[in-house]
């Protein structure tokens, strides 16, 4: 039985047509591939988690977007997972003292936030999370941020497109106490100073006010998050430019060292802006924008060192990020990185043409099975046509290297195989077709 009912997808869902899958192959092959040269390893965990893993310490802002649920008939309260950390630290701490030292994981998992859907922002993403766990200090912060520059410059992204925007939760404190905050209120200050981007000044200096900040306060907080300064230049001036104390800087100086090691600092900004608004993290937090702002974050993280130990676990130190896939996306389009070589997906290797004899037609599908079962991507015609030219503009429609001609020197057991980039042609025996492919890089 027909129905005349018409499905939309879900509010804030995507459907993934062949070119759009395969930009999200592109953006996680180079995801995948940073992490193993950084020697990360990959896990994963269930989809949904039990609700009370993220209203513990996540955050307000995270728990207002679950999707949580009860199966029919159940009574356990789950959720859709709306971020991997909880999850890893969950894994972390199951493993107790075992767990190794470091331990450099990553993931790739889909997440699920109830958002009001807006550009950069959907109600399920990916995004790859790597953290490392068990190293103290700040080479476990500059070894993470090296892994997400090293995918963004295999994406093609240079430090003009992008920057990693750099603070420290002991910084960002000792900040807002110099401006009036009291302890009690910080972490509602983080969260809101996470927000003042995307608030109007009005609702700002009126939540600012609740939290003990005066005029003056909040307008030299609003100066502070404007005042940042490029990675090549110590933190501390930071804190000398802007009157505040020295101290409050210093947190950052040993990182400083750390990603001059590994020759980022080109890449990054000392901003005291950068809070992050998720509750658990302790220490170095950092965001990855694109030169002009005008995007949401690309990437967010930070150093969370006490969330293995409240999830039941040994006390490890852990830092690590998640990048999503939607803002980058939007990124990599507006930087022209997305081209045909991207969208059209992996190139087939070989596009058999056959000039419809007898012969090439029994020869045609053999042929492609024994192509296929080499290794090589092969592709030939569904339609009816055996017209040449026409099966020519298909091969080169689809990017195919080479096409290989099943033709009328088939009777002396020849083929012809053209070279669809170079332009050349040659006419070689049947059986010698492999070879030549492979060796071609087919
Ligand atoms: P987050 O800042 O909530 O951090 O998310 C990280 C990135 O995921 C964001 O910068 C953004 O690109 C992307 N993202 C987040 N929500 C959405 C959404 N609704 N639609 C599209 N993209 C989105 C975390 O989730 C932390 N757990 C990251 C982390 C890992 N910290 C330590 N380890």
């Amino acid at each position: 039985m027909g129905t005349d009912r018409s499905f939309q997808r879900p509010k804030g869902t995507r459907d993934f047509l062949p070119d759009a899958m395969a930009v999200r192959r592109h953006i996680e092959c180079a995801w995948r591939d940073a992490a193993i040269r950084h020697g990360f390893e990959e896990i994963d965990g269930p989809t949904f988690e039990h609700l009370d893993l993220y209203t513990v310490k996540s955050g307000d802002g995270i728990v207002s977007e679950l999707f949580s649920f009860q199966r029919s008939g159940g009574d356990v309260d789950y959720a859709l997972r709306p971020e991997f950390t909880p999850t890893l630290a969950r894994m972390a701490a199951a493993q107790g003292r075992s767990l190794a030292t470091p331990t450099k994981w990553f993931a790739i998992p889909d997440l699920f936030r109830a958002e009001r859907p807006q550009r950069g922002r959907l109600r399920e993403h990916r995004q790859w999370n790597v953290d490392c766990l068990g190293l103290p200090g700040h080479d476990g912060d500059a070894e993470v941020i090296a892994v997400a520059v090293t995918a963004l410059r295999q994406l093609g992204l240079t430090s003009s497109d992008v920057r990693v925007r750099i603070n420290h939760r002991g910084t960002a404190a000792a900040l807002l106490s110099a401006l009036g905050v009291p302890a009690t209120a910080m972490d509602a200050a983080f969260t809101l100073v996470d927000k003042r981007a995307k608030m109007p000044s009005e609702a700002f200096a009126k939540e600012a006010a609740s939290l003990g900040l005066d005029a003056a306060a909040v307008e030299r907080l609003d100066a502070m998050a404007s005042c940042r300064l490029p990675g090549e230049q110590s933190p501390v001036k930071l804190a000398t430019d802007n009157g505040l104390p020295e101290e409050a800087l210093e947190a950052l100086a040993g990182l400083s060292e750390a990603l001059e090691r590994r020759g980022l600092l080109s890449w990054c900004d000392w901003d005291p802006g950068i809070v992050r608004g998720l509750a658990y993290y302790t220490g170095t937090v950092w965001e990855i924008h694109d030169l002009a702002g005008a995007e949401r974050a690309v990437a967010g993280g930070g150093r969370y060192d006490k969330l293995v130990s409240l999830f039941g676990g040994p006390e490890v130190p852990a830092c690590g990020f998640g990048m999503g896939d939607v803002v980058l996306g939007l990124l990599l389009e507006d930087k022209g990185l997305l081209d045909e070589s991207v969208t059209g997906g992996p190139r087939p290797d070989v596009f058999i043409a056959s000039s419809g004899s007898d012969e090439a037609e029994d020869r045609l599908i053999p042929l492609a099975t024994a192509l296929r079962d080499s290794g090589l991507h092969v592709r030939h015609t569904h339609k009816a046509t055996r017209n040449i030219g026409k099966q020519l503009r298909e091969a080169s429609g689809c990017r195919a290297r080479f096409v290989l001609i099943l033709g009328d020197e088939l009777s002396q057991g020849q083929v012809v195989l053209k070279d669809l980039d170079g332009g050349t042609q040659q006419e070689l025996p049947l059986a010698d077709v492999h070879i030549v492919l492979r060796r071609t890089g087919g």
